[in-house]
């Protein structure tokens, strides 16, 4: 153990192999309130409200101003600021209603869409129109039972928070079935936003601005079995997580993006 700089408190005894999640971050330019990592994209929403895109070390604005922005499976899609929905189509934004006005969008699932309302209603939106709609027509959304403030979807189960700050998980939503069964599983702890990643991780930020893991969650323990606490420099606001890297805005607006590296020891 001698030598290291362990940010990040997990350590798992294994025979005589030490290992250690160290976390690393560094800064990214920009101010921004809330940011997404999907599908190997990252956007997020500029301080003063204009969405943009991560690309080549610099924001790129999207010539739109929002709430939420969410990137995954199922494209890129935005909140405006008037809580109406749209999604990236070809070479622009095309309004994607009616669904109530939202507060918060997520597109992590396997190509659906989800969000949240004002009061904390919950909806979704299946893969076919999700990934087809092109403008014309309608669609139909679908109405998820349940009250959250924030809801985001993986390939093993949903994860939410509500105005209480109590975590929920729903298993069994499919891009079919985007609704999924009834039934809510409470996660002990609490936090004010979660995100689950395109791979299955989830993150989130508690009332203090404190970021934790969810450690162990797999197709066969889809809860996971503990919090971890990540140790990261100040407080944060918001988090995601999309390909090894943990984007994590702090409570200024300032950006990091931090990466695990695993450290092995032999004794
Ligand atoms: C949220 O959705 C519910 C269910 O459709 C609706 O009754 C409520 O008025 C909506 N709230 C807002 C603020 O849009």
């Amino acid at each position: 153990m001698r030598g290291w700089i362990v940010c990040v408190g997990l350590l798992v005894l294994s025979g005589i192999v030490w290992v250690a999640e160290a976390l690393q971050c560094e800064a990214v330019p920009g101010v921004l309130k809330q940011i997404d990592a999907g599908a190997g994209r990252v956007c997020g929403i500029l301080k003063e409200g204009k969405v943009v895109e991560f690309r080549d070390g610099h924001w790129v604005e999207l010539e739109a101003s929002g709430k939420h922005v969410s990137v995954g499976p199922a494209g890129l899609w935005r909140v405006g600021v008037d809580g109406l929905v749209f999604k990236w189509f070809r070479s622009g934004w095309v309004q994607v209603n009616p669904a109530g006005n939202l507060i918060q969008i997520d597109a992590g699932g396997d190509k659906f869409v989800v969000g949240c309302n004002a009061s904390h209603s919950i909806f979704c939106l299946n893969h076919r129109p999700a990934l087809s709609y092109d403008g014309t027509g309608s669609v139909s959304w679908m109405a998820v039972p349940g009250k959250l403030k924030y809801y985001s979807c993986g390939p093993v189960g949903c994860w939410g928070v509500n105005q209480l700050d109590e975590i929920h998980v729903k298993l069994g939503v499919s891009g079919n079935s985007c609704h999924g069964p009834e039934k809510w599983y409470r996660i002990p702890g609490s936090l004010s936003m979660v995100e689950v990643s395109v791979d299955g991780e989830v993150h989130g930020v508690n009332k203090h601005g404190w970021v934790y893991k969810r450690i162990g969650v797999s197709a066969c323990n889809p809860f996971g079995s503990g919090w971890e606490h990540l140790r990261v420099a100040g407080l944060s606001s918001h988090v995601s997580y999309d390909r090894g890297a943990l984007w994590i805005i702090c409570r200024n607006g300032d950006v990091q993006r931090c990466s695990f590296s695993e450290a092995l020891s032999f004794e």
